[in-house]
C-alpha cells in the first residue's frame, strides 16, 4: 500500500521553508519518491493496487505533484536541472505504470479466460419448446370447420349454476336423469352450484341473449365424478353446437354432421344416428361415423365395430325453447355434444384418454408437428 497524506511529510521530513532554495535536497527527494514507487510498483499485483499507486503518486493531489509545485521556490539558476529531472522521473514513472498496467492487465485477463473456460466443441443444449396441447389444437381446428359453416365460437364458465347445467335443460331437481351426470358440487346449501358436467348450459346463456338465427359452438372443460379409466376421466372436453332458426330440421342436423365429419376424417365417411335419450331435445340420437382407420371394416380403433361414437344430439326440445322465452312454434332448432379427447383418440389411434392430463412430454411432444388444420379436406 502506498502512504498516504500530507506530501509534505513524505519528503524527507522536509517543510518547505526549510528546504527552499536548495537543489540537491530537491533531487533527493525525488530520487527516494522514484525509488519508493518504483519498489511499490512492482510489489502491486492487481491493477487496482496500481491504479492507487498511480493516483497517490502522479494523480493532481499526488506526492509527485506536490514537489513539483516547490520548484518555483528554488534559485533561478538551479531550477533548469531540477525541472528537468522533475520531468525525467515523471515520465519514467509514468511509462512504468503503463508498463506495469500492461502486464497486470494480461495476467488478470489470462485468468480470467482460463477459469471461464468453455468448451465450444460441446454440442449446445437445444431450449425445450413448448407444442399446443392436442385437445387445443383440436379445438381451434373444430372452430375453424364450424366458422366455415357459420358457427361462432362461444365460450362459458366451469362452475355453473344447477339452474343453467340442469333446470333449463329440461332436467328439474326431482328428475332422475340427473342422477345420469355425477356432478361435482361446489356448493349445494341454497343455490346449487356445480363444476359443469357438459357444455350444455351454455345452450340457454347464449339464446337468453340472442333473438335467433342462433349458430354458436362452445368448447370447454366439464367434469364428472367419476372413476377413472382408458376411456373415462373426470376433467375432459366438450364441444356443444346449438343452432335455432325458423324451419331447422334434423336433415339440417344431419348435413351440417355429417360434413364435420368429412372434415375431420376424409371425404368418404359416413355417419350414423341412432335413437337415444336427453332430456333437452326431442328426438335425441346419439352419433357415429364409420371408422377411417379400418374404412368400416373392424379394428382395434373402433373396438371391431366398424363406427366411432361421437357423442349426442337431437332437435331442441320445445321446453328448452320455452324456457328462454322463445316461440317453439316458430322456432325450432337442433345441438349436439361432442367428446373432445375421443376426436383426437379417432384420430391418432390414441386408445387411453388418461394420457391428454397425463403430462408425460414423450406423448405431447408427439403433436409438436402437427399444424392445426391438417386433416382437413378440400370443401
Ligand atoms: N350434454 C350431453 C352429455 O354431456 C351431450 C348432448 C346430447 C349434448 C344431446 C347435446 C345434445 O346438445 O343435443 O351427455
Amino acid at each position: 500500500m502506498v502512504p498516504r497524506g500530507n506530501p509534505a511529510s513524505l519528503i524527507g521530513g522536509c517543510v518547505s521553508s526549510e528546504c527552499e532554495g536548495h537543489v540537491s535536497t530537491f533531487i533527493e527527494q525525488l530520487e527516494e519518491l522514484r525509488a519508493r514507487t518504483i519498489a511499490e510498483l512492482n510489489l502491486a499485483s492487481t491493477t487496482t493496487e496500481l491504479d492507487e499507486i498511480e493516483r497517490n503518486v502522479l494523480g493532481g493531489k499526488g506526492q509527485l505533484t506536490a514537489l513539483l509545485r516547490q520548484l518555483g521556490s528554488l534559485d533561478a539558476s538551479e531550477r533548469p536541472e531540477a525541472g528537468r529531472e522533475s520531468n525525467r522521473i515523471k515520465q519514467e514513472l509514468a511509462a512504468l505504470v503503463a508498463e506495469q498496467q500492461e502486464r497486470l492487465h494480461a495476467s488478470e485477463l489470462d485468468a480470467r479466460i482460463a477459469s471461464e473456460q468453455i468448451d465450444v466443441t460441446l454440442p449446445g443444449r437445444t431450449p425445450q419448446i413448448g407444442v399446443v396441447h392436442p385437445v387445443f389444437q383440436m379445438i381451434e381446428e373444430l372452430s375453424d370447420i364450424f366458422a366455415l359453416m357459420g358457427f361462432q365460437t362461444v365460450f362459458g364458465r366451469e362452475v355453473e349454476s344447477g339452474y343453467y347445467n340442469f333446470d333449463q335443460l329440461n332436467i328439474p331437481s326431482d328428475h332422475p336423469a340427473r342422477d345420469v351426470w355425477d356432478t361435482f358440487l361446489v356448493e349445494s346449501d341454497g343455490a346449487e352450484i356445480v363444476l359443469r358436467t357438459h357444455t350444455s348450459p351454455m345452450q340457454a346463456r347464449v339464446m337468453e341473449r340472442t333473438t335467433p338465427p342462433v349458430r354458436v359452438v362452445v368448447p370447454g372443460r366439464t367434469y364428472r365424478y367419476e372413476a377413472q379409466d382408458a376411456s373415462h376421466e373426470w376433467m375432459f372436453h366438450q364441444l356443444e353446437g346449438l343452432a335455432v332458426d325458423e324451419h331447422i330440421t334434423l336433415a339440417d342436423l344431419k348435413g351440417v354432421l355429417q360434413e364435420l365429419a368429412r372434415q375431420l376424417f376424409g371425404p368418404r365417411r359416413k355417419i350414423r344416428f341412432r335413437c337415444d335419450f336427453f332430456p333437452f331435445v326431442e328426438p335425441g340420437v346419439d352419433f357415429a361415423v364409420d371408422c377411417a382407420i379400418c374404412d368400416g371394416a373392424g379394428c382395434r380403433v373402433c373396438k371391431h365395430s366398424g363406427w366411432l361414437e361421437m357423442g349426442g344430439a337431437g332437435m331442441v326440445h320445445r321446453k328448452v325453447l320455452e324456457a328462454v322465452g322463445y316461440d317453439a312454434d316458430k322456432y325450432s332448432g337442433f345441438a349436439f355434444g361432442l367428446g373432445i379427447e375421443r376426436m383426437v383418440m379417432m384420430r391418432y389411434g390414441v386408445d387411453d384418454v388418461r394420457a391428454f392430463a397425463g403430462n408425460d412430454l414423450r406423448f405431447l411432444q408427439q403433436f409438436a408437428a402437427r399444424a392445426v388444420g391438417a386433416g382437413r379436406v378440400a370443401a
